[in-house]
């Protein structure tokens, strides 16, 4: 079910966004049977809480809804989304309450709180409206969740439904809806046109791995997006163990942020040449898997001595960075499942990323906070380069040691970024919990910051 803002209703159910504090207040303005009925339910005023109030002679049905504090709201996001999974199947409009600041980001919530992924097990859609309130772009915030919908699904495709080649056909459909142009080299071909890496990383598994190609829009600065493709990541012959290989489905989770941002970009018709490049893989151990102390080739030349293989997000990303480069843009960002020391940093709900360049990582922090999608900056700790240099290739995927990995991890793909203008997020991709409007599953991360920053981070 497309994600849509209701049009404007006149029999929409009013619903007053309560804050525990202010609840003493507003039942004083109400006429005595409201007044007592919201008493008489115990309705306190807590974030997701609820209560319908039915019709009397002098008022209509109406809703009121929990908006906890701004202390406990610091807690959450997406308040006004736990109480809107609550409502019963309606058509709301919102009477009072809502913070301005906010109030695009708990719309999103509102209409993210009514997706499942229900490809596999189909429910019965609920249907809780929301009439747009005044003072919202509803058009972009509903291009925002369409993103995240289709960002989630894809993460939460299993792999036997989502493999390099599914996901190639994910952005063939994706550029169709946008009148974009995508193209893709695949297997073999891989060889041919040099990008060694990509073809190394995916050549034991049954579906050929490919580099997939999307260029959308002819004016504009150049931004490029690279998204990490691996559909499924078993570490290799460097075997992952049980619990680390359960959610890998999710390592394509960067190409899925990716192409979230391309839809938002797209469908709200940035002005700027787009173009995403995402390496489409499976990890996997056969024959011919690549092997700890092999030496590899890369696009740009630099052989990679491979200590690790299942440090192969850097290596596909490499050669995609690499032909992203040649194209001078304006901006390059990359987006990838990277590493476990990222969530270790930061855990699973903050975006960590790297960039040399202060301005642009302030203005995106700036973003973040307006938009409540958290991110933080991590250093290309310059010093740190000897860690990628061992003695008999140009550079080293995995160090030994582990310390520092997030940084060595982006130190290596920066290597390959050139001279772009360039922005590496290392991201988790994953809610390990039901949150509100954020389910157990595939999620986005950085990617509403970056789309709320791009008019200050592009040249004009
Ligand atoms: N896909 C993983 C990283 C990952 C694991 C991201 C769990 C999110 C959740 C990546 O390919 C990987 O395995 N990285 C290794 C690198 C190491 C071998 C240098 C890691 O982080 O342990
Ligand atoms: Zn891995
Ligand atoms: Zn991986």
């Amino acid at each position: 079910m497309p994600l849509k803002f209701a049009a404007p209703d006149a029999d929409a159910i009013p619903l007053h966004i309560i804050e525990s504090d202010a609840l003493d207040a507003w039942i004083s303005e109400q006429n005595e049977t409201v007044a007592n009925w919201v008493k008489l339910n115990g309705f306190a005023g807590k974030i997701g809480e609820i209560l319908m109030v039915p019709a009397t002679d002098d008022t209509p049905v109406m809703a009121v809804a929990g908006y906890g504090t701004a202390q406990k709201r610091a807690r959450e996001r997406f308040a006004l989304a736990a109480a809107a999974a609550r409502l019963p199947d309606g058509v709301y409009k919102i009477a009072s309450g809502l913070p301005g600041n906010l109030l695009e980001t708990e719309c999103l919530g509102w209409l993210l709180a009514h997706h499942k992924f229900d490809r596999y097990n189909k429910k019965t859609q609920r249907s809780v409206e929301l009439v747009a309130p005044d003072g919202i772009n509803a058009g972009r915030v509903e291009a925002i969740a369409a993103a995240e919908t289709l960002l989630r699904d894809l993460i939460n495709t299993p792999t036997s439904d989502m493999g390099p080649d599914t996901l190639e056909q994910a952005v063939h459909d994706l550029a169709k809806q946008h009148g974009a142009e995508s193209s893709s080299i695949v297997g073999e071909n891989l060889i041919e046109q040099n990008f060694p890496l990509i073809h190394t990383v995916g050549r034991a598994a049954a579906t050929p791995p490919r580099l997939i190609d999307l260029r959308w829009g002819d004016s504009g600065p150049k931004l490029t997006l690279v998204g990490k493709g691996v559909c499924f990541d078993t570490g290799g012959l460097n075997l992952k163990p049980r619990s680390g290989m359960a959610t890998m489905k999710k390592d394509m989770g960067g190409a899925a942020n990716v192409l979230g941002l391309a839809h938002m970009i797209m469908s709200q018709r940035l002005p700027v040449q787009l173009r995403v490049l995402i390496p489409a893989v499976e990890n996997s151990v056969s024959g011919n898997s690549f092997r700890p102390g092999d030496i590899l080739q890369s696009r740009k030349g630099l052989t990679v001595e491979n200590n690790n293989t299942d440090a192969e997000g850097r290596l596909v990303l490499a050669d995609a960075l690499a032909l992203a480069d040649e194209d001078s843009p304006d901006l390059l960002i990359s987006v990838a499942t990277l590493t476990g020391a990222a969530r270790v940093a930061l855990g699973s709900d903050i975006a960590p990323f790297f960039t040399d360049d202060d301005d642009a990582a302030e203005k995106l922090c700036a973003a973040a906070g307006r938009v409540d999608d958290p991110v933080w900056r991590l250093p290309f700790h310059d010093p740190y380069e000897k860690k990628i240099e061992p003695t008999i290739a140009h550079l080293d995927n995995a160090p030994s040691g582990g310390f520092a990995g997030a940084i060595t991890a982006a130190l290596f793909l920066r290597r390959f970024a050139g001279q772009s203008r360039y922005m590496h997020f290392d991201i988790y991709a994953w809610s390990s919990f039901n949150l509100p409007a954020r389910p157990k599953g595939g999620c986005g991360q950085g990617v509403r910051a970056l789309f709320d920053a791009l008019p200050d981070l592009l040249p004009s």
